[in-house]
């Protein structure tokens, strides 16, 4: 089925086509410039900017597909959770759409769409689920931090999440405390790069707590506490490469030992990872080695589908179309808070 698929439930605002598994196209609008002037997302600038960007994203995404709007077979939308206003925009104008062509029209959860989004690859990007295993999948981005067991396709279970700061969200106020720009996260990752990550033992919280939740303010005060203590160190470029290679390493061990524990538990031999943090380079290096080393298939998301993308909308849309797994929901609302099962 010929699908349109909308994305804005934070700072991206994104529309793509997706036919038979295959991404027709995909355009993304960051508004992350706009917003790094404020040190974080302002939900009222993000609103408007969704509201300017919607129709000529939608259009370069259909013109790009070369589909008209009269071929669509159905439209789709991501309908939590996320900024509210923000999930207004995109809902309602995929239900208008869909009500003004009669096609059916799907909300989609924003974290549901994670999950599978590592199953997409290839140019042009395609969904594989011909190779689809159970997994456990790890979701990182500024906004979530959780791992969860897909057990079968479409069928899931949240093992554990954050209790405080998303991984995004610590490698962002580090980062800050550092003097970085906003989002911190990719500048961090470049000056690690050159940076010992053993320079400097910071915490790994809960990394040795049986359960599947991730906690990382602890972290970043005590970022905050070692930083008073040697202001020295941000004075000398070494001195901020080797801290945020330190930073790094305690959210990466974390991420990666909480994440095999949990695959080793469910007996799953097969470990996902996506959303913005797993553009990380230190991330993919440490997780591919693990599952290596434990012999899992691993599927990180390839990096222009770890951070927000309505591509990723629109090929769980579809599947749940294709599966019967879905139906109209012209009258829908927005589901900001909207946890995942
Ligand atoms: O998925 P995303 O674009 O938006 C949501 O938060 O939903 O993720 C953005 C987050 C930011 O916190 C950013 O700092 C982080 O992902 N990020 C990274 C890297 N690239 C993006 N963190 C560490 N290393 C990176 N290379
Ligand atoms: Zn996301």
């Amino acid at each position: 089925m010929t699908l349109l698929a909308f994305e804005t439930s934070c700072d991206e605002t994104s529309a793509a086509v997706v036919r038979a598994g295959e991404v027709l196209s995909s355009v993304v609008s960051s508004q992350i410039r706009l917003h790094a002037e404020y040190g974080g997302v302002v939900p009222e600038l993000a609103v408007r900017e969704h509201l300017r960007n919607l129709i000529p994203v939608a259009k370069s995404a259909l013109r790009e597909a070369s589909v008209t709007s009269e071929q669509l077979e159905a439209v789709a939308a991501t309908q939590g959770p996320g900024l509210p206003s923000a999930l207004m925009v995109g809902l309602k104008a995929g239900q208008a759409l869909a009500f003004s062509l009669r096609r059916p029209f799907l909300g989609i959860h924003h974290h549901e769409a994670h999950l599978y989004s590592p199953w997409i690859t290839g140019t042009p990007p395609k969904a594989d689920f011909a190779a689809f295993q159970p997994n456990v999948s790890l979701i990182v981005s500024g906004g979530h931090t959780m791992l969860v067991h897909v057990e079968g396709e479409l069928e899931h279970r949240v093992l554990g999440s954050t209790v405080d700061d998303a991984a995004g969200e610590c490698f962002d106020k580090a980062g800050k405390l550092i003097g970085l720009g906003y989002p911190a996260g990719p500048e961090i990752d470049r000056l690690a790069e050159q940076g010992n990550p053993e320079a400097f033992d910071f915490p790994r919280p809960l990394l040795n707590d049986s359960g599947d939740d991730f906690s990382f303010s602890g972290l970043k005060t005590s970022l905050r506490y070692f930083l008073r203590d040697h202001p020295h160190l941000l004075e000398d470029l070494q001195g901020v490469r080797d801290l945020c290679a330190s930073v790094q390493a305690a959210i990466v061990e974390v991420l990666v030992k909480k994440t095999m524990r949990a695959a080793r538990r469910l007996a799953v031999r097969c470990v996902t990872a996506s959303g913005g943090v797993t553009c990380n380079r230190a991330l993919r290096r440490d997780l591919t080695a693990a599952c290596e080393r434990e012999g899992y298939t691993l599927r990180l998301a390839d990096k222009h589908l770890c951070t927000d993308n309505a591509a990723m909308i629109g090929i769980l849309a579809e599947r749940k179309f294709e599966r019967g797994k879905a139906g109209s929901s012209l009258d829908e609302e927005i589901q900001p808070g909207w946890a995942l099962a």
